[in-house]
């Protein structure tokens, strides 16, 4: 296999059309199911790209419902922790399976007070305890409707604790849905042995979670998500208060991951964090896998320089072919971890080749870019209609690489303070200006029905079938292609 994808990336492939046994090729009914790390599996195998264009919490938030996961970046300046953690709160607290810190009040606050809590939090319930967190009753906006707010407790209002269902200990989520349907409630307050509120779980929640069956959640039913750190500077810090705020896996990303650097950070991590989630990169080689690997980390990202806003094979000569860094690799981690097949992944059927070279999943940046869910302001620029040579307004957003000196200054990452440092990497990524092209959701949605079609052209019945069909017997599948094979495949 090494021989055939020697210095080939994507277009350099087609792959033969095998017997189909499917009847749909729809994404409801296929098996798209891969690992990102260890000890995090997608429904999906999409992944936002760490990039200060492409994810903070809206993005994250879409794509984790979509059934990926987003990774936010770390462009933000060295020392300022807090924004970052904030887009990753903003992630954990978009749904709930079980609330575990419900709003609360007591029985002796006036109905005034229980106003105006329910206004400045946005809810319509809340837990009446007392001063030892034991559960008194429940109170809902209804039971405040129609009476005088200046007079009265919540105690005359609420519905006392022996009138409601209460559930000992915390269910899973199917349990409590059962105990809701089977008694008709709308509310499970959840309490310990003692009578101590431990949380509440709401109909409306449960709902949420059934209307996005892909979508992809924690134990406790909020949206899972990932942050980048670098491997330098406050990055330790920095994981410290991400893993506090509840983010599910860590990304060291580093231009250059096979190097003493992330050796270093890596064992810093560990001591640190202990066995938190923990994917590294990048590398293209099967030594940066194996590497990594033995550092014992959880995941490994691949890609050095196919990436849609990098300039680093122009300025550097260094880098490999996607497809050839992706069966290398591949053939290091030999399964016992996922890739991450990271850049150049430019049209949609570059996705199942990702995933048939080597990758579990794949990282996407430009593919996201210029969409309403990407961070960054709206830019409005001329542009000239070919057709009728008039003038016309359009609205752009900037993508960019995120060594492209413009990232750089702004977050001016002083991880790296040498001004050498700061130029070196200046030069390894670009700036472009993408039209706005709407929500990422349907965008996402076309390309996994691609994928289905894909398996369906592969002759499997899911994606983990069609992987193995292929690593059985890759020659069955793949057609490297002439110069104008290429151009009768992909030029337009
Ligand atoms: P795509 O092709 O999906 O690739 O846009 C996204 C990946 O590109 C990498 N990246 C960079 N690589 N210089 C680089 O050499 C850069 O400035 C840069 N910015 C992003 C990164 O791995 C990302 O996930």
């Amino acid at each position: 296999m090494i021989d055939l994808v020697r210095g080939a990336t994507f277009d350099d492939f087609l792959f033969n059309p095998q017997y189909s046994i499917l009847e749909r090729r729809d994404p409801a009914a296929i098996d798209l199911t891969s690992r990102f790390s260890t000890g995090l599996t997608l429904k999906r195998p999409i992944v936002s790209a760490n990039m200060d264009t492409v994810t903070r919490a809206e993005m994250a938030i879409a794509v984790a419902e979509e059934g990926g996961i987003g990774i936010i970046d770390r462009g933000f300046r060295s020392g300022e922790i807090e924004p970052q953690v904030r887009e990753v709160e903003i992630v954990k607290r978009k749904q709930h399976g079980v609330i575990a810190d419900p709003y609360t009040i007591t029985a002796g606050a006036s109905l005034a007070e229980a106003a105006a809590r329910m206004r400045t939090t946005g809810v319509g319930t809340l837990v009446v305890v007392d001063d030892r967190n034991r559960l008194q009753g429940l109170l809902t906006a209804r039971d405040l409707r129609f009476v005088d707010h200046s007079q009265g407790t919540v105690a005359f209002r609420m519905t006392p604790r022996e009138r409601l269902i209460v559930q000992q200990g915390t269910p899973d989520l199917a349990a409590a849905e059962e105990v809701m349907r089977a008694r008709k409630i709308k509310k499970l307050p959840l309490v310990d042995k003692d009578g101590a509120l431990l949380g509440l779980v709401t109909a409306r929640d449960l709902v949420t979670q059934r209307d996005l069956p892909f979508a992809t959640r924690d134990a406790q039913g909020r949206l899972r998500v990932g942050a980048a750190i670098g491997a330098k500077g406050d990055y330790l810090e920095r994981a410290a208060e991400l893993i506090r705020a509840g983010v599910d896996v860590i990304v060291i990303d580093i231009a250059h991951g096979h190097s003493l650097v992330m050796a270093r950070a890596i064992d810093a991590f560990r001591k640190q964090c202990g066995d938190a989630q923990l994917v590294t990169g990048n590398v293209a080689t099967s030594e940066g896998v194996t590497f990594l690997l033995e550092r014992g980390v959880n995941g490994i990202k691949v890609g050095i320089g196919p990436g849609g806003g990098c300039t680093t094979r122009l300025n550097t000569s260094f880098g490999v072919p996607q497809v050839q860094a992706l069966v290398e690799s591949r053939g290091a981690a030999g399964g016992r971890v996922p890739i991450i097949a990271d850049g150049g992944v430019r049209r949609d059927g570059a996705l199942v080749q990702a995933l048939l070279f080597g990758g579990d999943t794949v990282m996407l940046g430009s593919a996201l870019a210029g969409t309403t869910e990407t961070p960054g302001d709206i830019v409005q620029k001329p542009v000239v209609v070919p057709e009728s040579h008039k003038t016309v307004r359009v609205p752009f957003k900037v993508f960019r690489g995120m060594a492209s000196l413009e990232a750089i200054v702004d977050r001016l990452d002083v991880e790296d303070l040498e001004a050498a440092d700061v130029e070196a990497l200046g030069a390894e990524g670009m700036e472009i200006a993408v039209p706005l092209r709407g929500s990422v959701r349907p965008i996402l949605r076309d390309m996994l029905k691609h994928l289905c079609s894909a398996i369906s052209y592969g002759g499997a019945r899911s994606l983990g079938e069609l992987q193995e069909m292929f690593r059985k017997d890759p020659a069955r599948y793949v057609i490297r292609l002439t110069d104008s094979g290429r151009r009768e495949s992909f030029e337009r």
